[in-house]
């Protein structure tokens, strides 16, 4: 194990099951669907999780990228958020759109998000995240699709980061206090 995780919160053979059941989920879904499927990842944390969704979902899918990251403190809790990477595509009004997230916490980004996708004329959009903290919710938001609510604890791995390191963990756990510090 890395020598900063004090705990492993999800191994990996969890993680392959959790994973494994969100993408049957949104087989029988999406099973009748007119016009495409896209999953959009949010980089960078969402990059490990679509890579193994998008293998398990036995529908034909495209897959899309954008950045963002919210702003606006906690006294201005309906916040916004900046666009860094957008799609460029010519054809959203015909786009199924299914918002790939690794974590929510307060809720703003994804709830931004599925606004402003809507607002761009995607004929639907969905939202589904590995984790999800409940307890930090400042603005009123669930996904559709939810892979494990976990408790108010900073998590890395898995595509997750804390200044940009461990990401490549294969699992997902917690980071030791003294980690943050250095
Ligand atoms: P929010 O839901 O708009 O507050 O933001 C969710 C984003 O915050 C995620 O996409 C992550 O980038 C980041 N985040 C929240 N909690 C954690 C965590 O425990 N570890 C790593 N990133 C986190
Ligand atoms: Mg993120």
């Amino acid at each position: 194990m890395n020598k900063d995780i004090l705990k492993v919160l999800i191994g990996e053979e969890e993680i392959e099951a959790i994973v494994s059941d969100i993408a049957s989920r949104i087989d029988r879904d999406y099973a009748d669907l007119n016009g495409k499927l896209v999953l959009v990842a949010i980089l960078k944390g969402s990059v490990v999780f679509m890579g193994d969704l998008m293998k398990k979902v036995t529908l034909p899918v495209e897959i899309d990228f954008m950045k963002v990251s919210s702003y606006g403190s906690g006294t201005k809790s309906t916040g916004n958020i900046n666009i860094h990477l957008d799609l460029q595509r010519h054809d959203i009004d015909q786009c199924n759109i299914l918002i790939v997230e690794d974590i929510i916490d307060s809720g703003k980004t994804l709830s931004h998000l599925v606004h402003y996708l809507k607002l761009k004329g995607a004929k639907s959009v969905k939202t589904c995240t590995l984790l999800d903290k409940p307890s930090r919710r400042e603005v009123d938001f669930e996904a559709d699709y939810v892979g494990c609510q976990i408790p108010d604890e900073f998590v890395v791995g898995y595509g997750l980061d804390f200044d940009e390191k461990y990401r490549a963990l294969p699992y997902i756990g917690i980071l030791k206090p003294e980690a943050y510090a250095n």
